[in-house]
């Protein structure tokens, strides 16, 4: 609706500039400053900002044209809106009718599980890469936030209609894979590696920096092991190759957990061959030029330190590498839009990278860096285990669902075998996402297993409950809804019988609690075009914390959901939950979360 009031008085006023917007509690669903634009235009610009709140801010000739305005809209949206009136400060406050927003629920309830589905994307393909953790080291907190983030971006996009390619771009090439070669090669076990692969490379990996401290020849050893690499060595391949394997599988085993999925995660490795090539089209076209022996690109037009593309040994680099992808991504899926889901840490290279896309022609693609901010232990440092170290991911994980686990065995609720499997993963993981993806995505976190898994507050586990309680009384109220009612009436049920059952006097719901309710509901589909255009999930997180808490509230001060005598009213009310149940539903999905039924 507050598109369609903007359109339509943008039509009737092509030349002004004005604003439809959400008023403060109390004044309106919407409001728009158009009477004072009006106003500006009429009397020229001496309408000044103090006299705006005086009675008669707009004056008896400019009130006749702004009763003009409204008599239009009036007309135009007789059904729509119950009150419209200009304020005393000079705002026109829109009040939507109660018969509108009833019938708007009945649509919403038909296309419930569609709400807010979207073809702002149509025939355009976004690429957005998440995740990315590194070959060889163990995926820590740092990945946590990218892989939540961007799966959820990726669901919205694709909720509005867009194609989207979920891209696991690998950190598998580069100098640390020269010193992970070098360090095995030193002091390397097979068998070790063999059983428990990250964990062992890991600590080799820890153990060549820590040496390389007293002894700064490793550091060389390692250059030389990874140029070795890239001129193609073949027992520094299969090594290589064989870290890769490993990893791949124990990443694999973290995403099944989470339900996190990836259409392609060609990597860093991908683009060796085309390095050299690359850079040296750059250095033909006069892009890049040498330095002190290595290759840059000069980017001061940018305001940035120059773009280092080749080193000294001619050995390649990250943003080498991120240059080649670039352009094979776009070449090959002419995408609209390219996201990278990394940490603030990175963004001098994001901002370098933007820069040569503008100087490579190829803007035309929308890049964006979508970064994030640090986790935080509770102590506000970055969070890491007792010894100082990154937290493993899957630790992380595991412990959310023992956590939760311990906390519905003390419940002392009765659950059957397989829900006691089943829960303590739903809660926990969707806990643990919802912790992340509440957040404003430039702030830090700070780390706290009670927030994470109160069932009060604003928490994953209280949208879960709320959506399980919805669901809970849609099965003990037996209300047959009337589509499902349409396909079983025409088998088994007179008609006669069908029609009491379904019977719904939408125009019950007429409360205060119950408008609100309805109005949020109408406002979904805009939540999630914002979250896609600002590439946020806080907004839809904390819609959907105010939809839980309304609903809770709902339930509580509702009467008459199990009496049947009432029939008509009660089935309006149950067909008012039922949509709620769905929206949270679709919303919890969205952030990549499970609503259970039972919890
Ligand atoms: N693997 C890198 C890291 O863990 C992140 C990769 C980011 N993506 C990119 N296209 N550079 O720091």
């Amino acid at each position: 609706m507050k598109e369609q009031v903007f359109k339509f008085l943008k039509q009737e006023y092509p030349n002004l500039d004005f604003d439809v917007f959400y008023p403060p509690e109390g004044l309106g669903d919407y409001s728009t400053n158009i009477a004072f634009i009006l106003a500006k235009q009429i009397r020229g610009a001496n309408l000044s900002p103090e006299r705006l709140d005086k009675p008669d801010v707009l004056g008896p000739n400019i009130k006749k044209i702004v009763e003009e305005v409204i008599g239009k809209l009036k007309k135009e949206f007789s059904k729509e809106f119950e009150k419209i009136e200009v304020a005393k400060n000079g705002f026109i406050n829109f009040y939507l009718e109660p018969s509108f927003l009833q019938q708007q629920l009945k649509s919403i309830y038909k296309n419930k599980r569609n709400w807010g589905r979207g073809n702002l994307g149509r025939k355009q393909t976004v690429i957005i890469e998440y995740s990315q953790p590194n070959i060889a080291k163990v995926m820590h907190v740092g990945h946590m936030r990218s892989t939540f983030i961007g799966d959820t971006l990726a669901n919205t996009y694709k909720y509005l209609g867009y194609k989207v390619i979920r891209w696991n771009y690998l950190g598998d090439w580069g100098t640390q894979f020269g010193n992970l070669i070098a360090a095995y090669k030193l002091w390397g076990d097979r068998e070790k590696v063999e059983k428990n692969p990250i964990e062992t490379l890991n600590k080799l990996y820890v153990k060549f920096h820590d040496e390389m401290k007293n002894n700064p020849e490793l550091g060389e050893k390692g250059r030389q092991e990874f140029k070795k690499l890239e001129e193609g060595d073949k027992k520094n391949r299969i090594l290589w190759e064989w870290f890769r394997i490993e990893s791949i599988k124990e990443f694999n085993k973290i995403y099944q957990i989470l339900e996190v999925k990836f259409d392609t995660i060609i990597s860093e490795s991908f683009f060796e061959k085309d390095l050299k090539p690359l850079v040296s089209e750059l250095l033909d076209k006069g892009i890049a030029k040498k330095s002190e022996g290595a290759i840059i690109i000069d980017l001061e037009k940018f305001n940035l330190s120059p773009a280092l593309i080749q080193k000294s040994d001619a050995t390649s680099l990250y943003l080498t590498r991120d240059i080649a992808n670039l352009k094979y991504r776009i070449s090959k899926y002419k995408p609209s839009k390219i996201l990278y889901v990394v940490g603030n840490e990175q963004s001098l290279h994001f901002q370098q990278l933007l820069a040569i896309s503008k100087i490579l022609n190829l803007d035309k693609t929308k890049l964006d860096h979508v970064k994030f901010g640090l986790v935080l232990g509770e102590d506000r440092k970055k969070l890491s285990s007792r010894e100082g170290k990154a937290i493993h991911m899957m630790e992380l994980v595991k412990e959310a669902i023992e956590k939760s686990r311990k906390k519905i065995e003390e419940s002392n609720k009765e659950y059957s075998e397989v829900q006691k499997e089943e829960i303590p993963k739903v809660v926990g993981i969707g806990g643990l996402k919802y912790f992340v993806l509440k957040e404003h995505r430039n702030s830090d976190i700070v780390f706290n297993w009670d927030e994470i898994l109160k069932p009060i507050g604003n928490t994953g586990p209280y949208l879960q409950y709320t959506y399980a309680r919805l669901k809970s009384i849609m099965r003990k109220s037996k209300w047959f809804p009337p589509l499902r009612l349409r396909s079983f009436r025409w088998y088994i049920m007179p008609n006669w019988i069908g029609r009491r059952f379904a019977k719904i006097n939408i125009s019950e719901l007429k409360s205060e609690q119950e408008l609100r309710i309805i109005k949020q509901l109408l406002d979904f589909p805009d939540i999630i075009s914002n979250s896609a255009k600002l590439y946020s999930t806080n907004n839809l997180a904390l819609y959907l914390y105010e939809l839980s808490s309304r609903a809770n509230h709902y339930y509580e001060t509702v009467e008459k959901l199990s009496d049947y005598s009432k029939r008509p009213e009660r089935n309006a009310r149950l067909l008012l939950v039922e949509t709620i149940a769905a929206v949270l539903k679709n919303g919890l999905n969205l952030l990549g979360i499970e609503a259970p039924e039972r919890i």
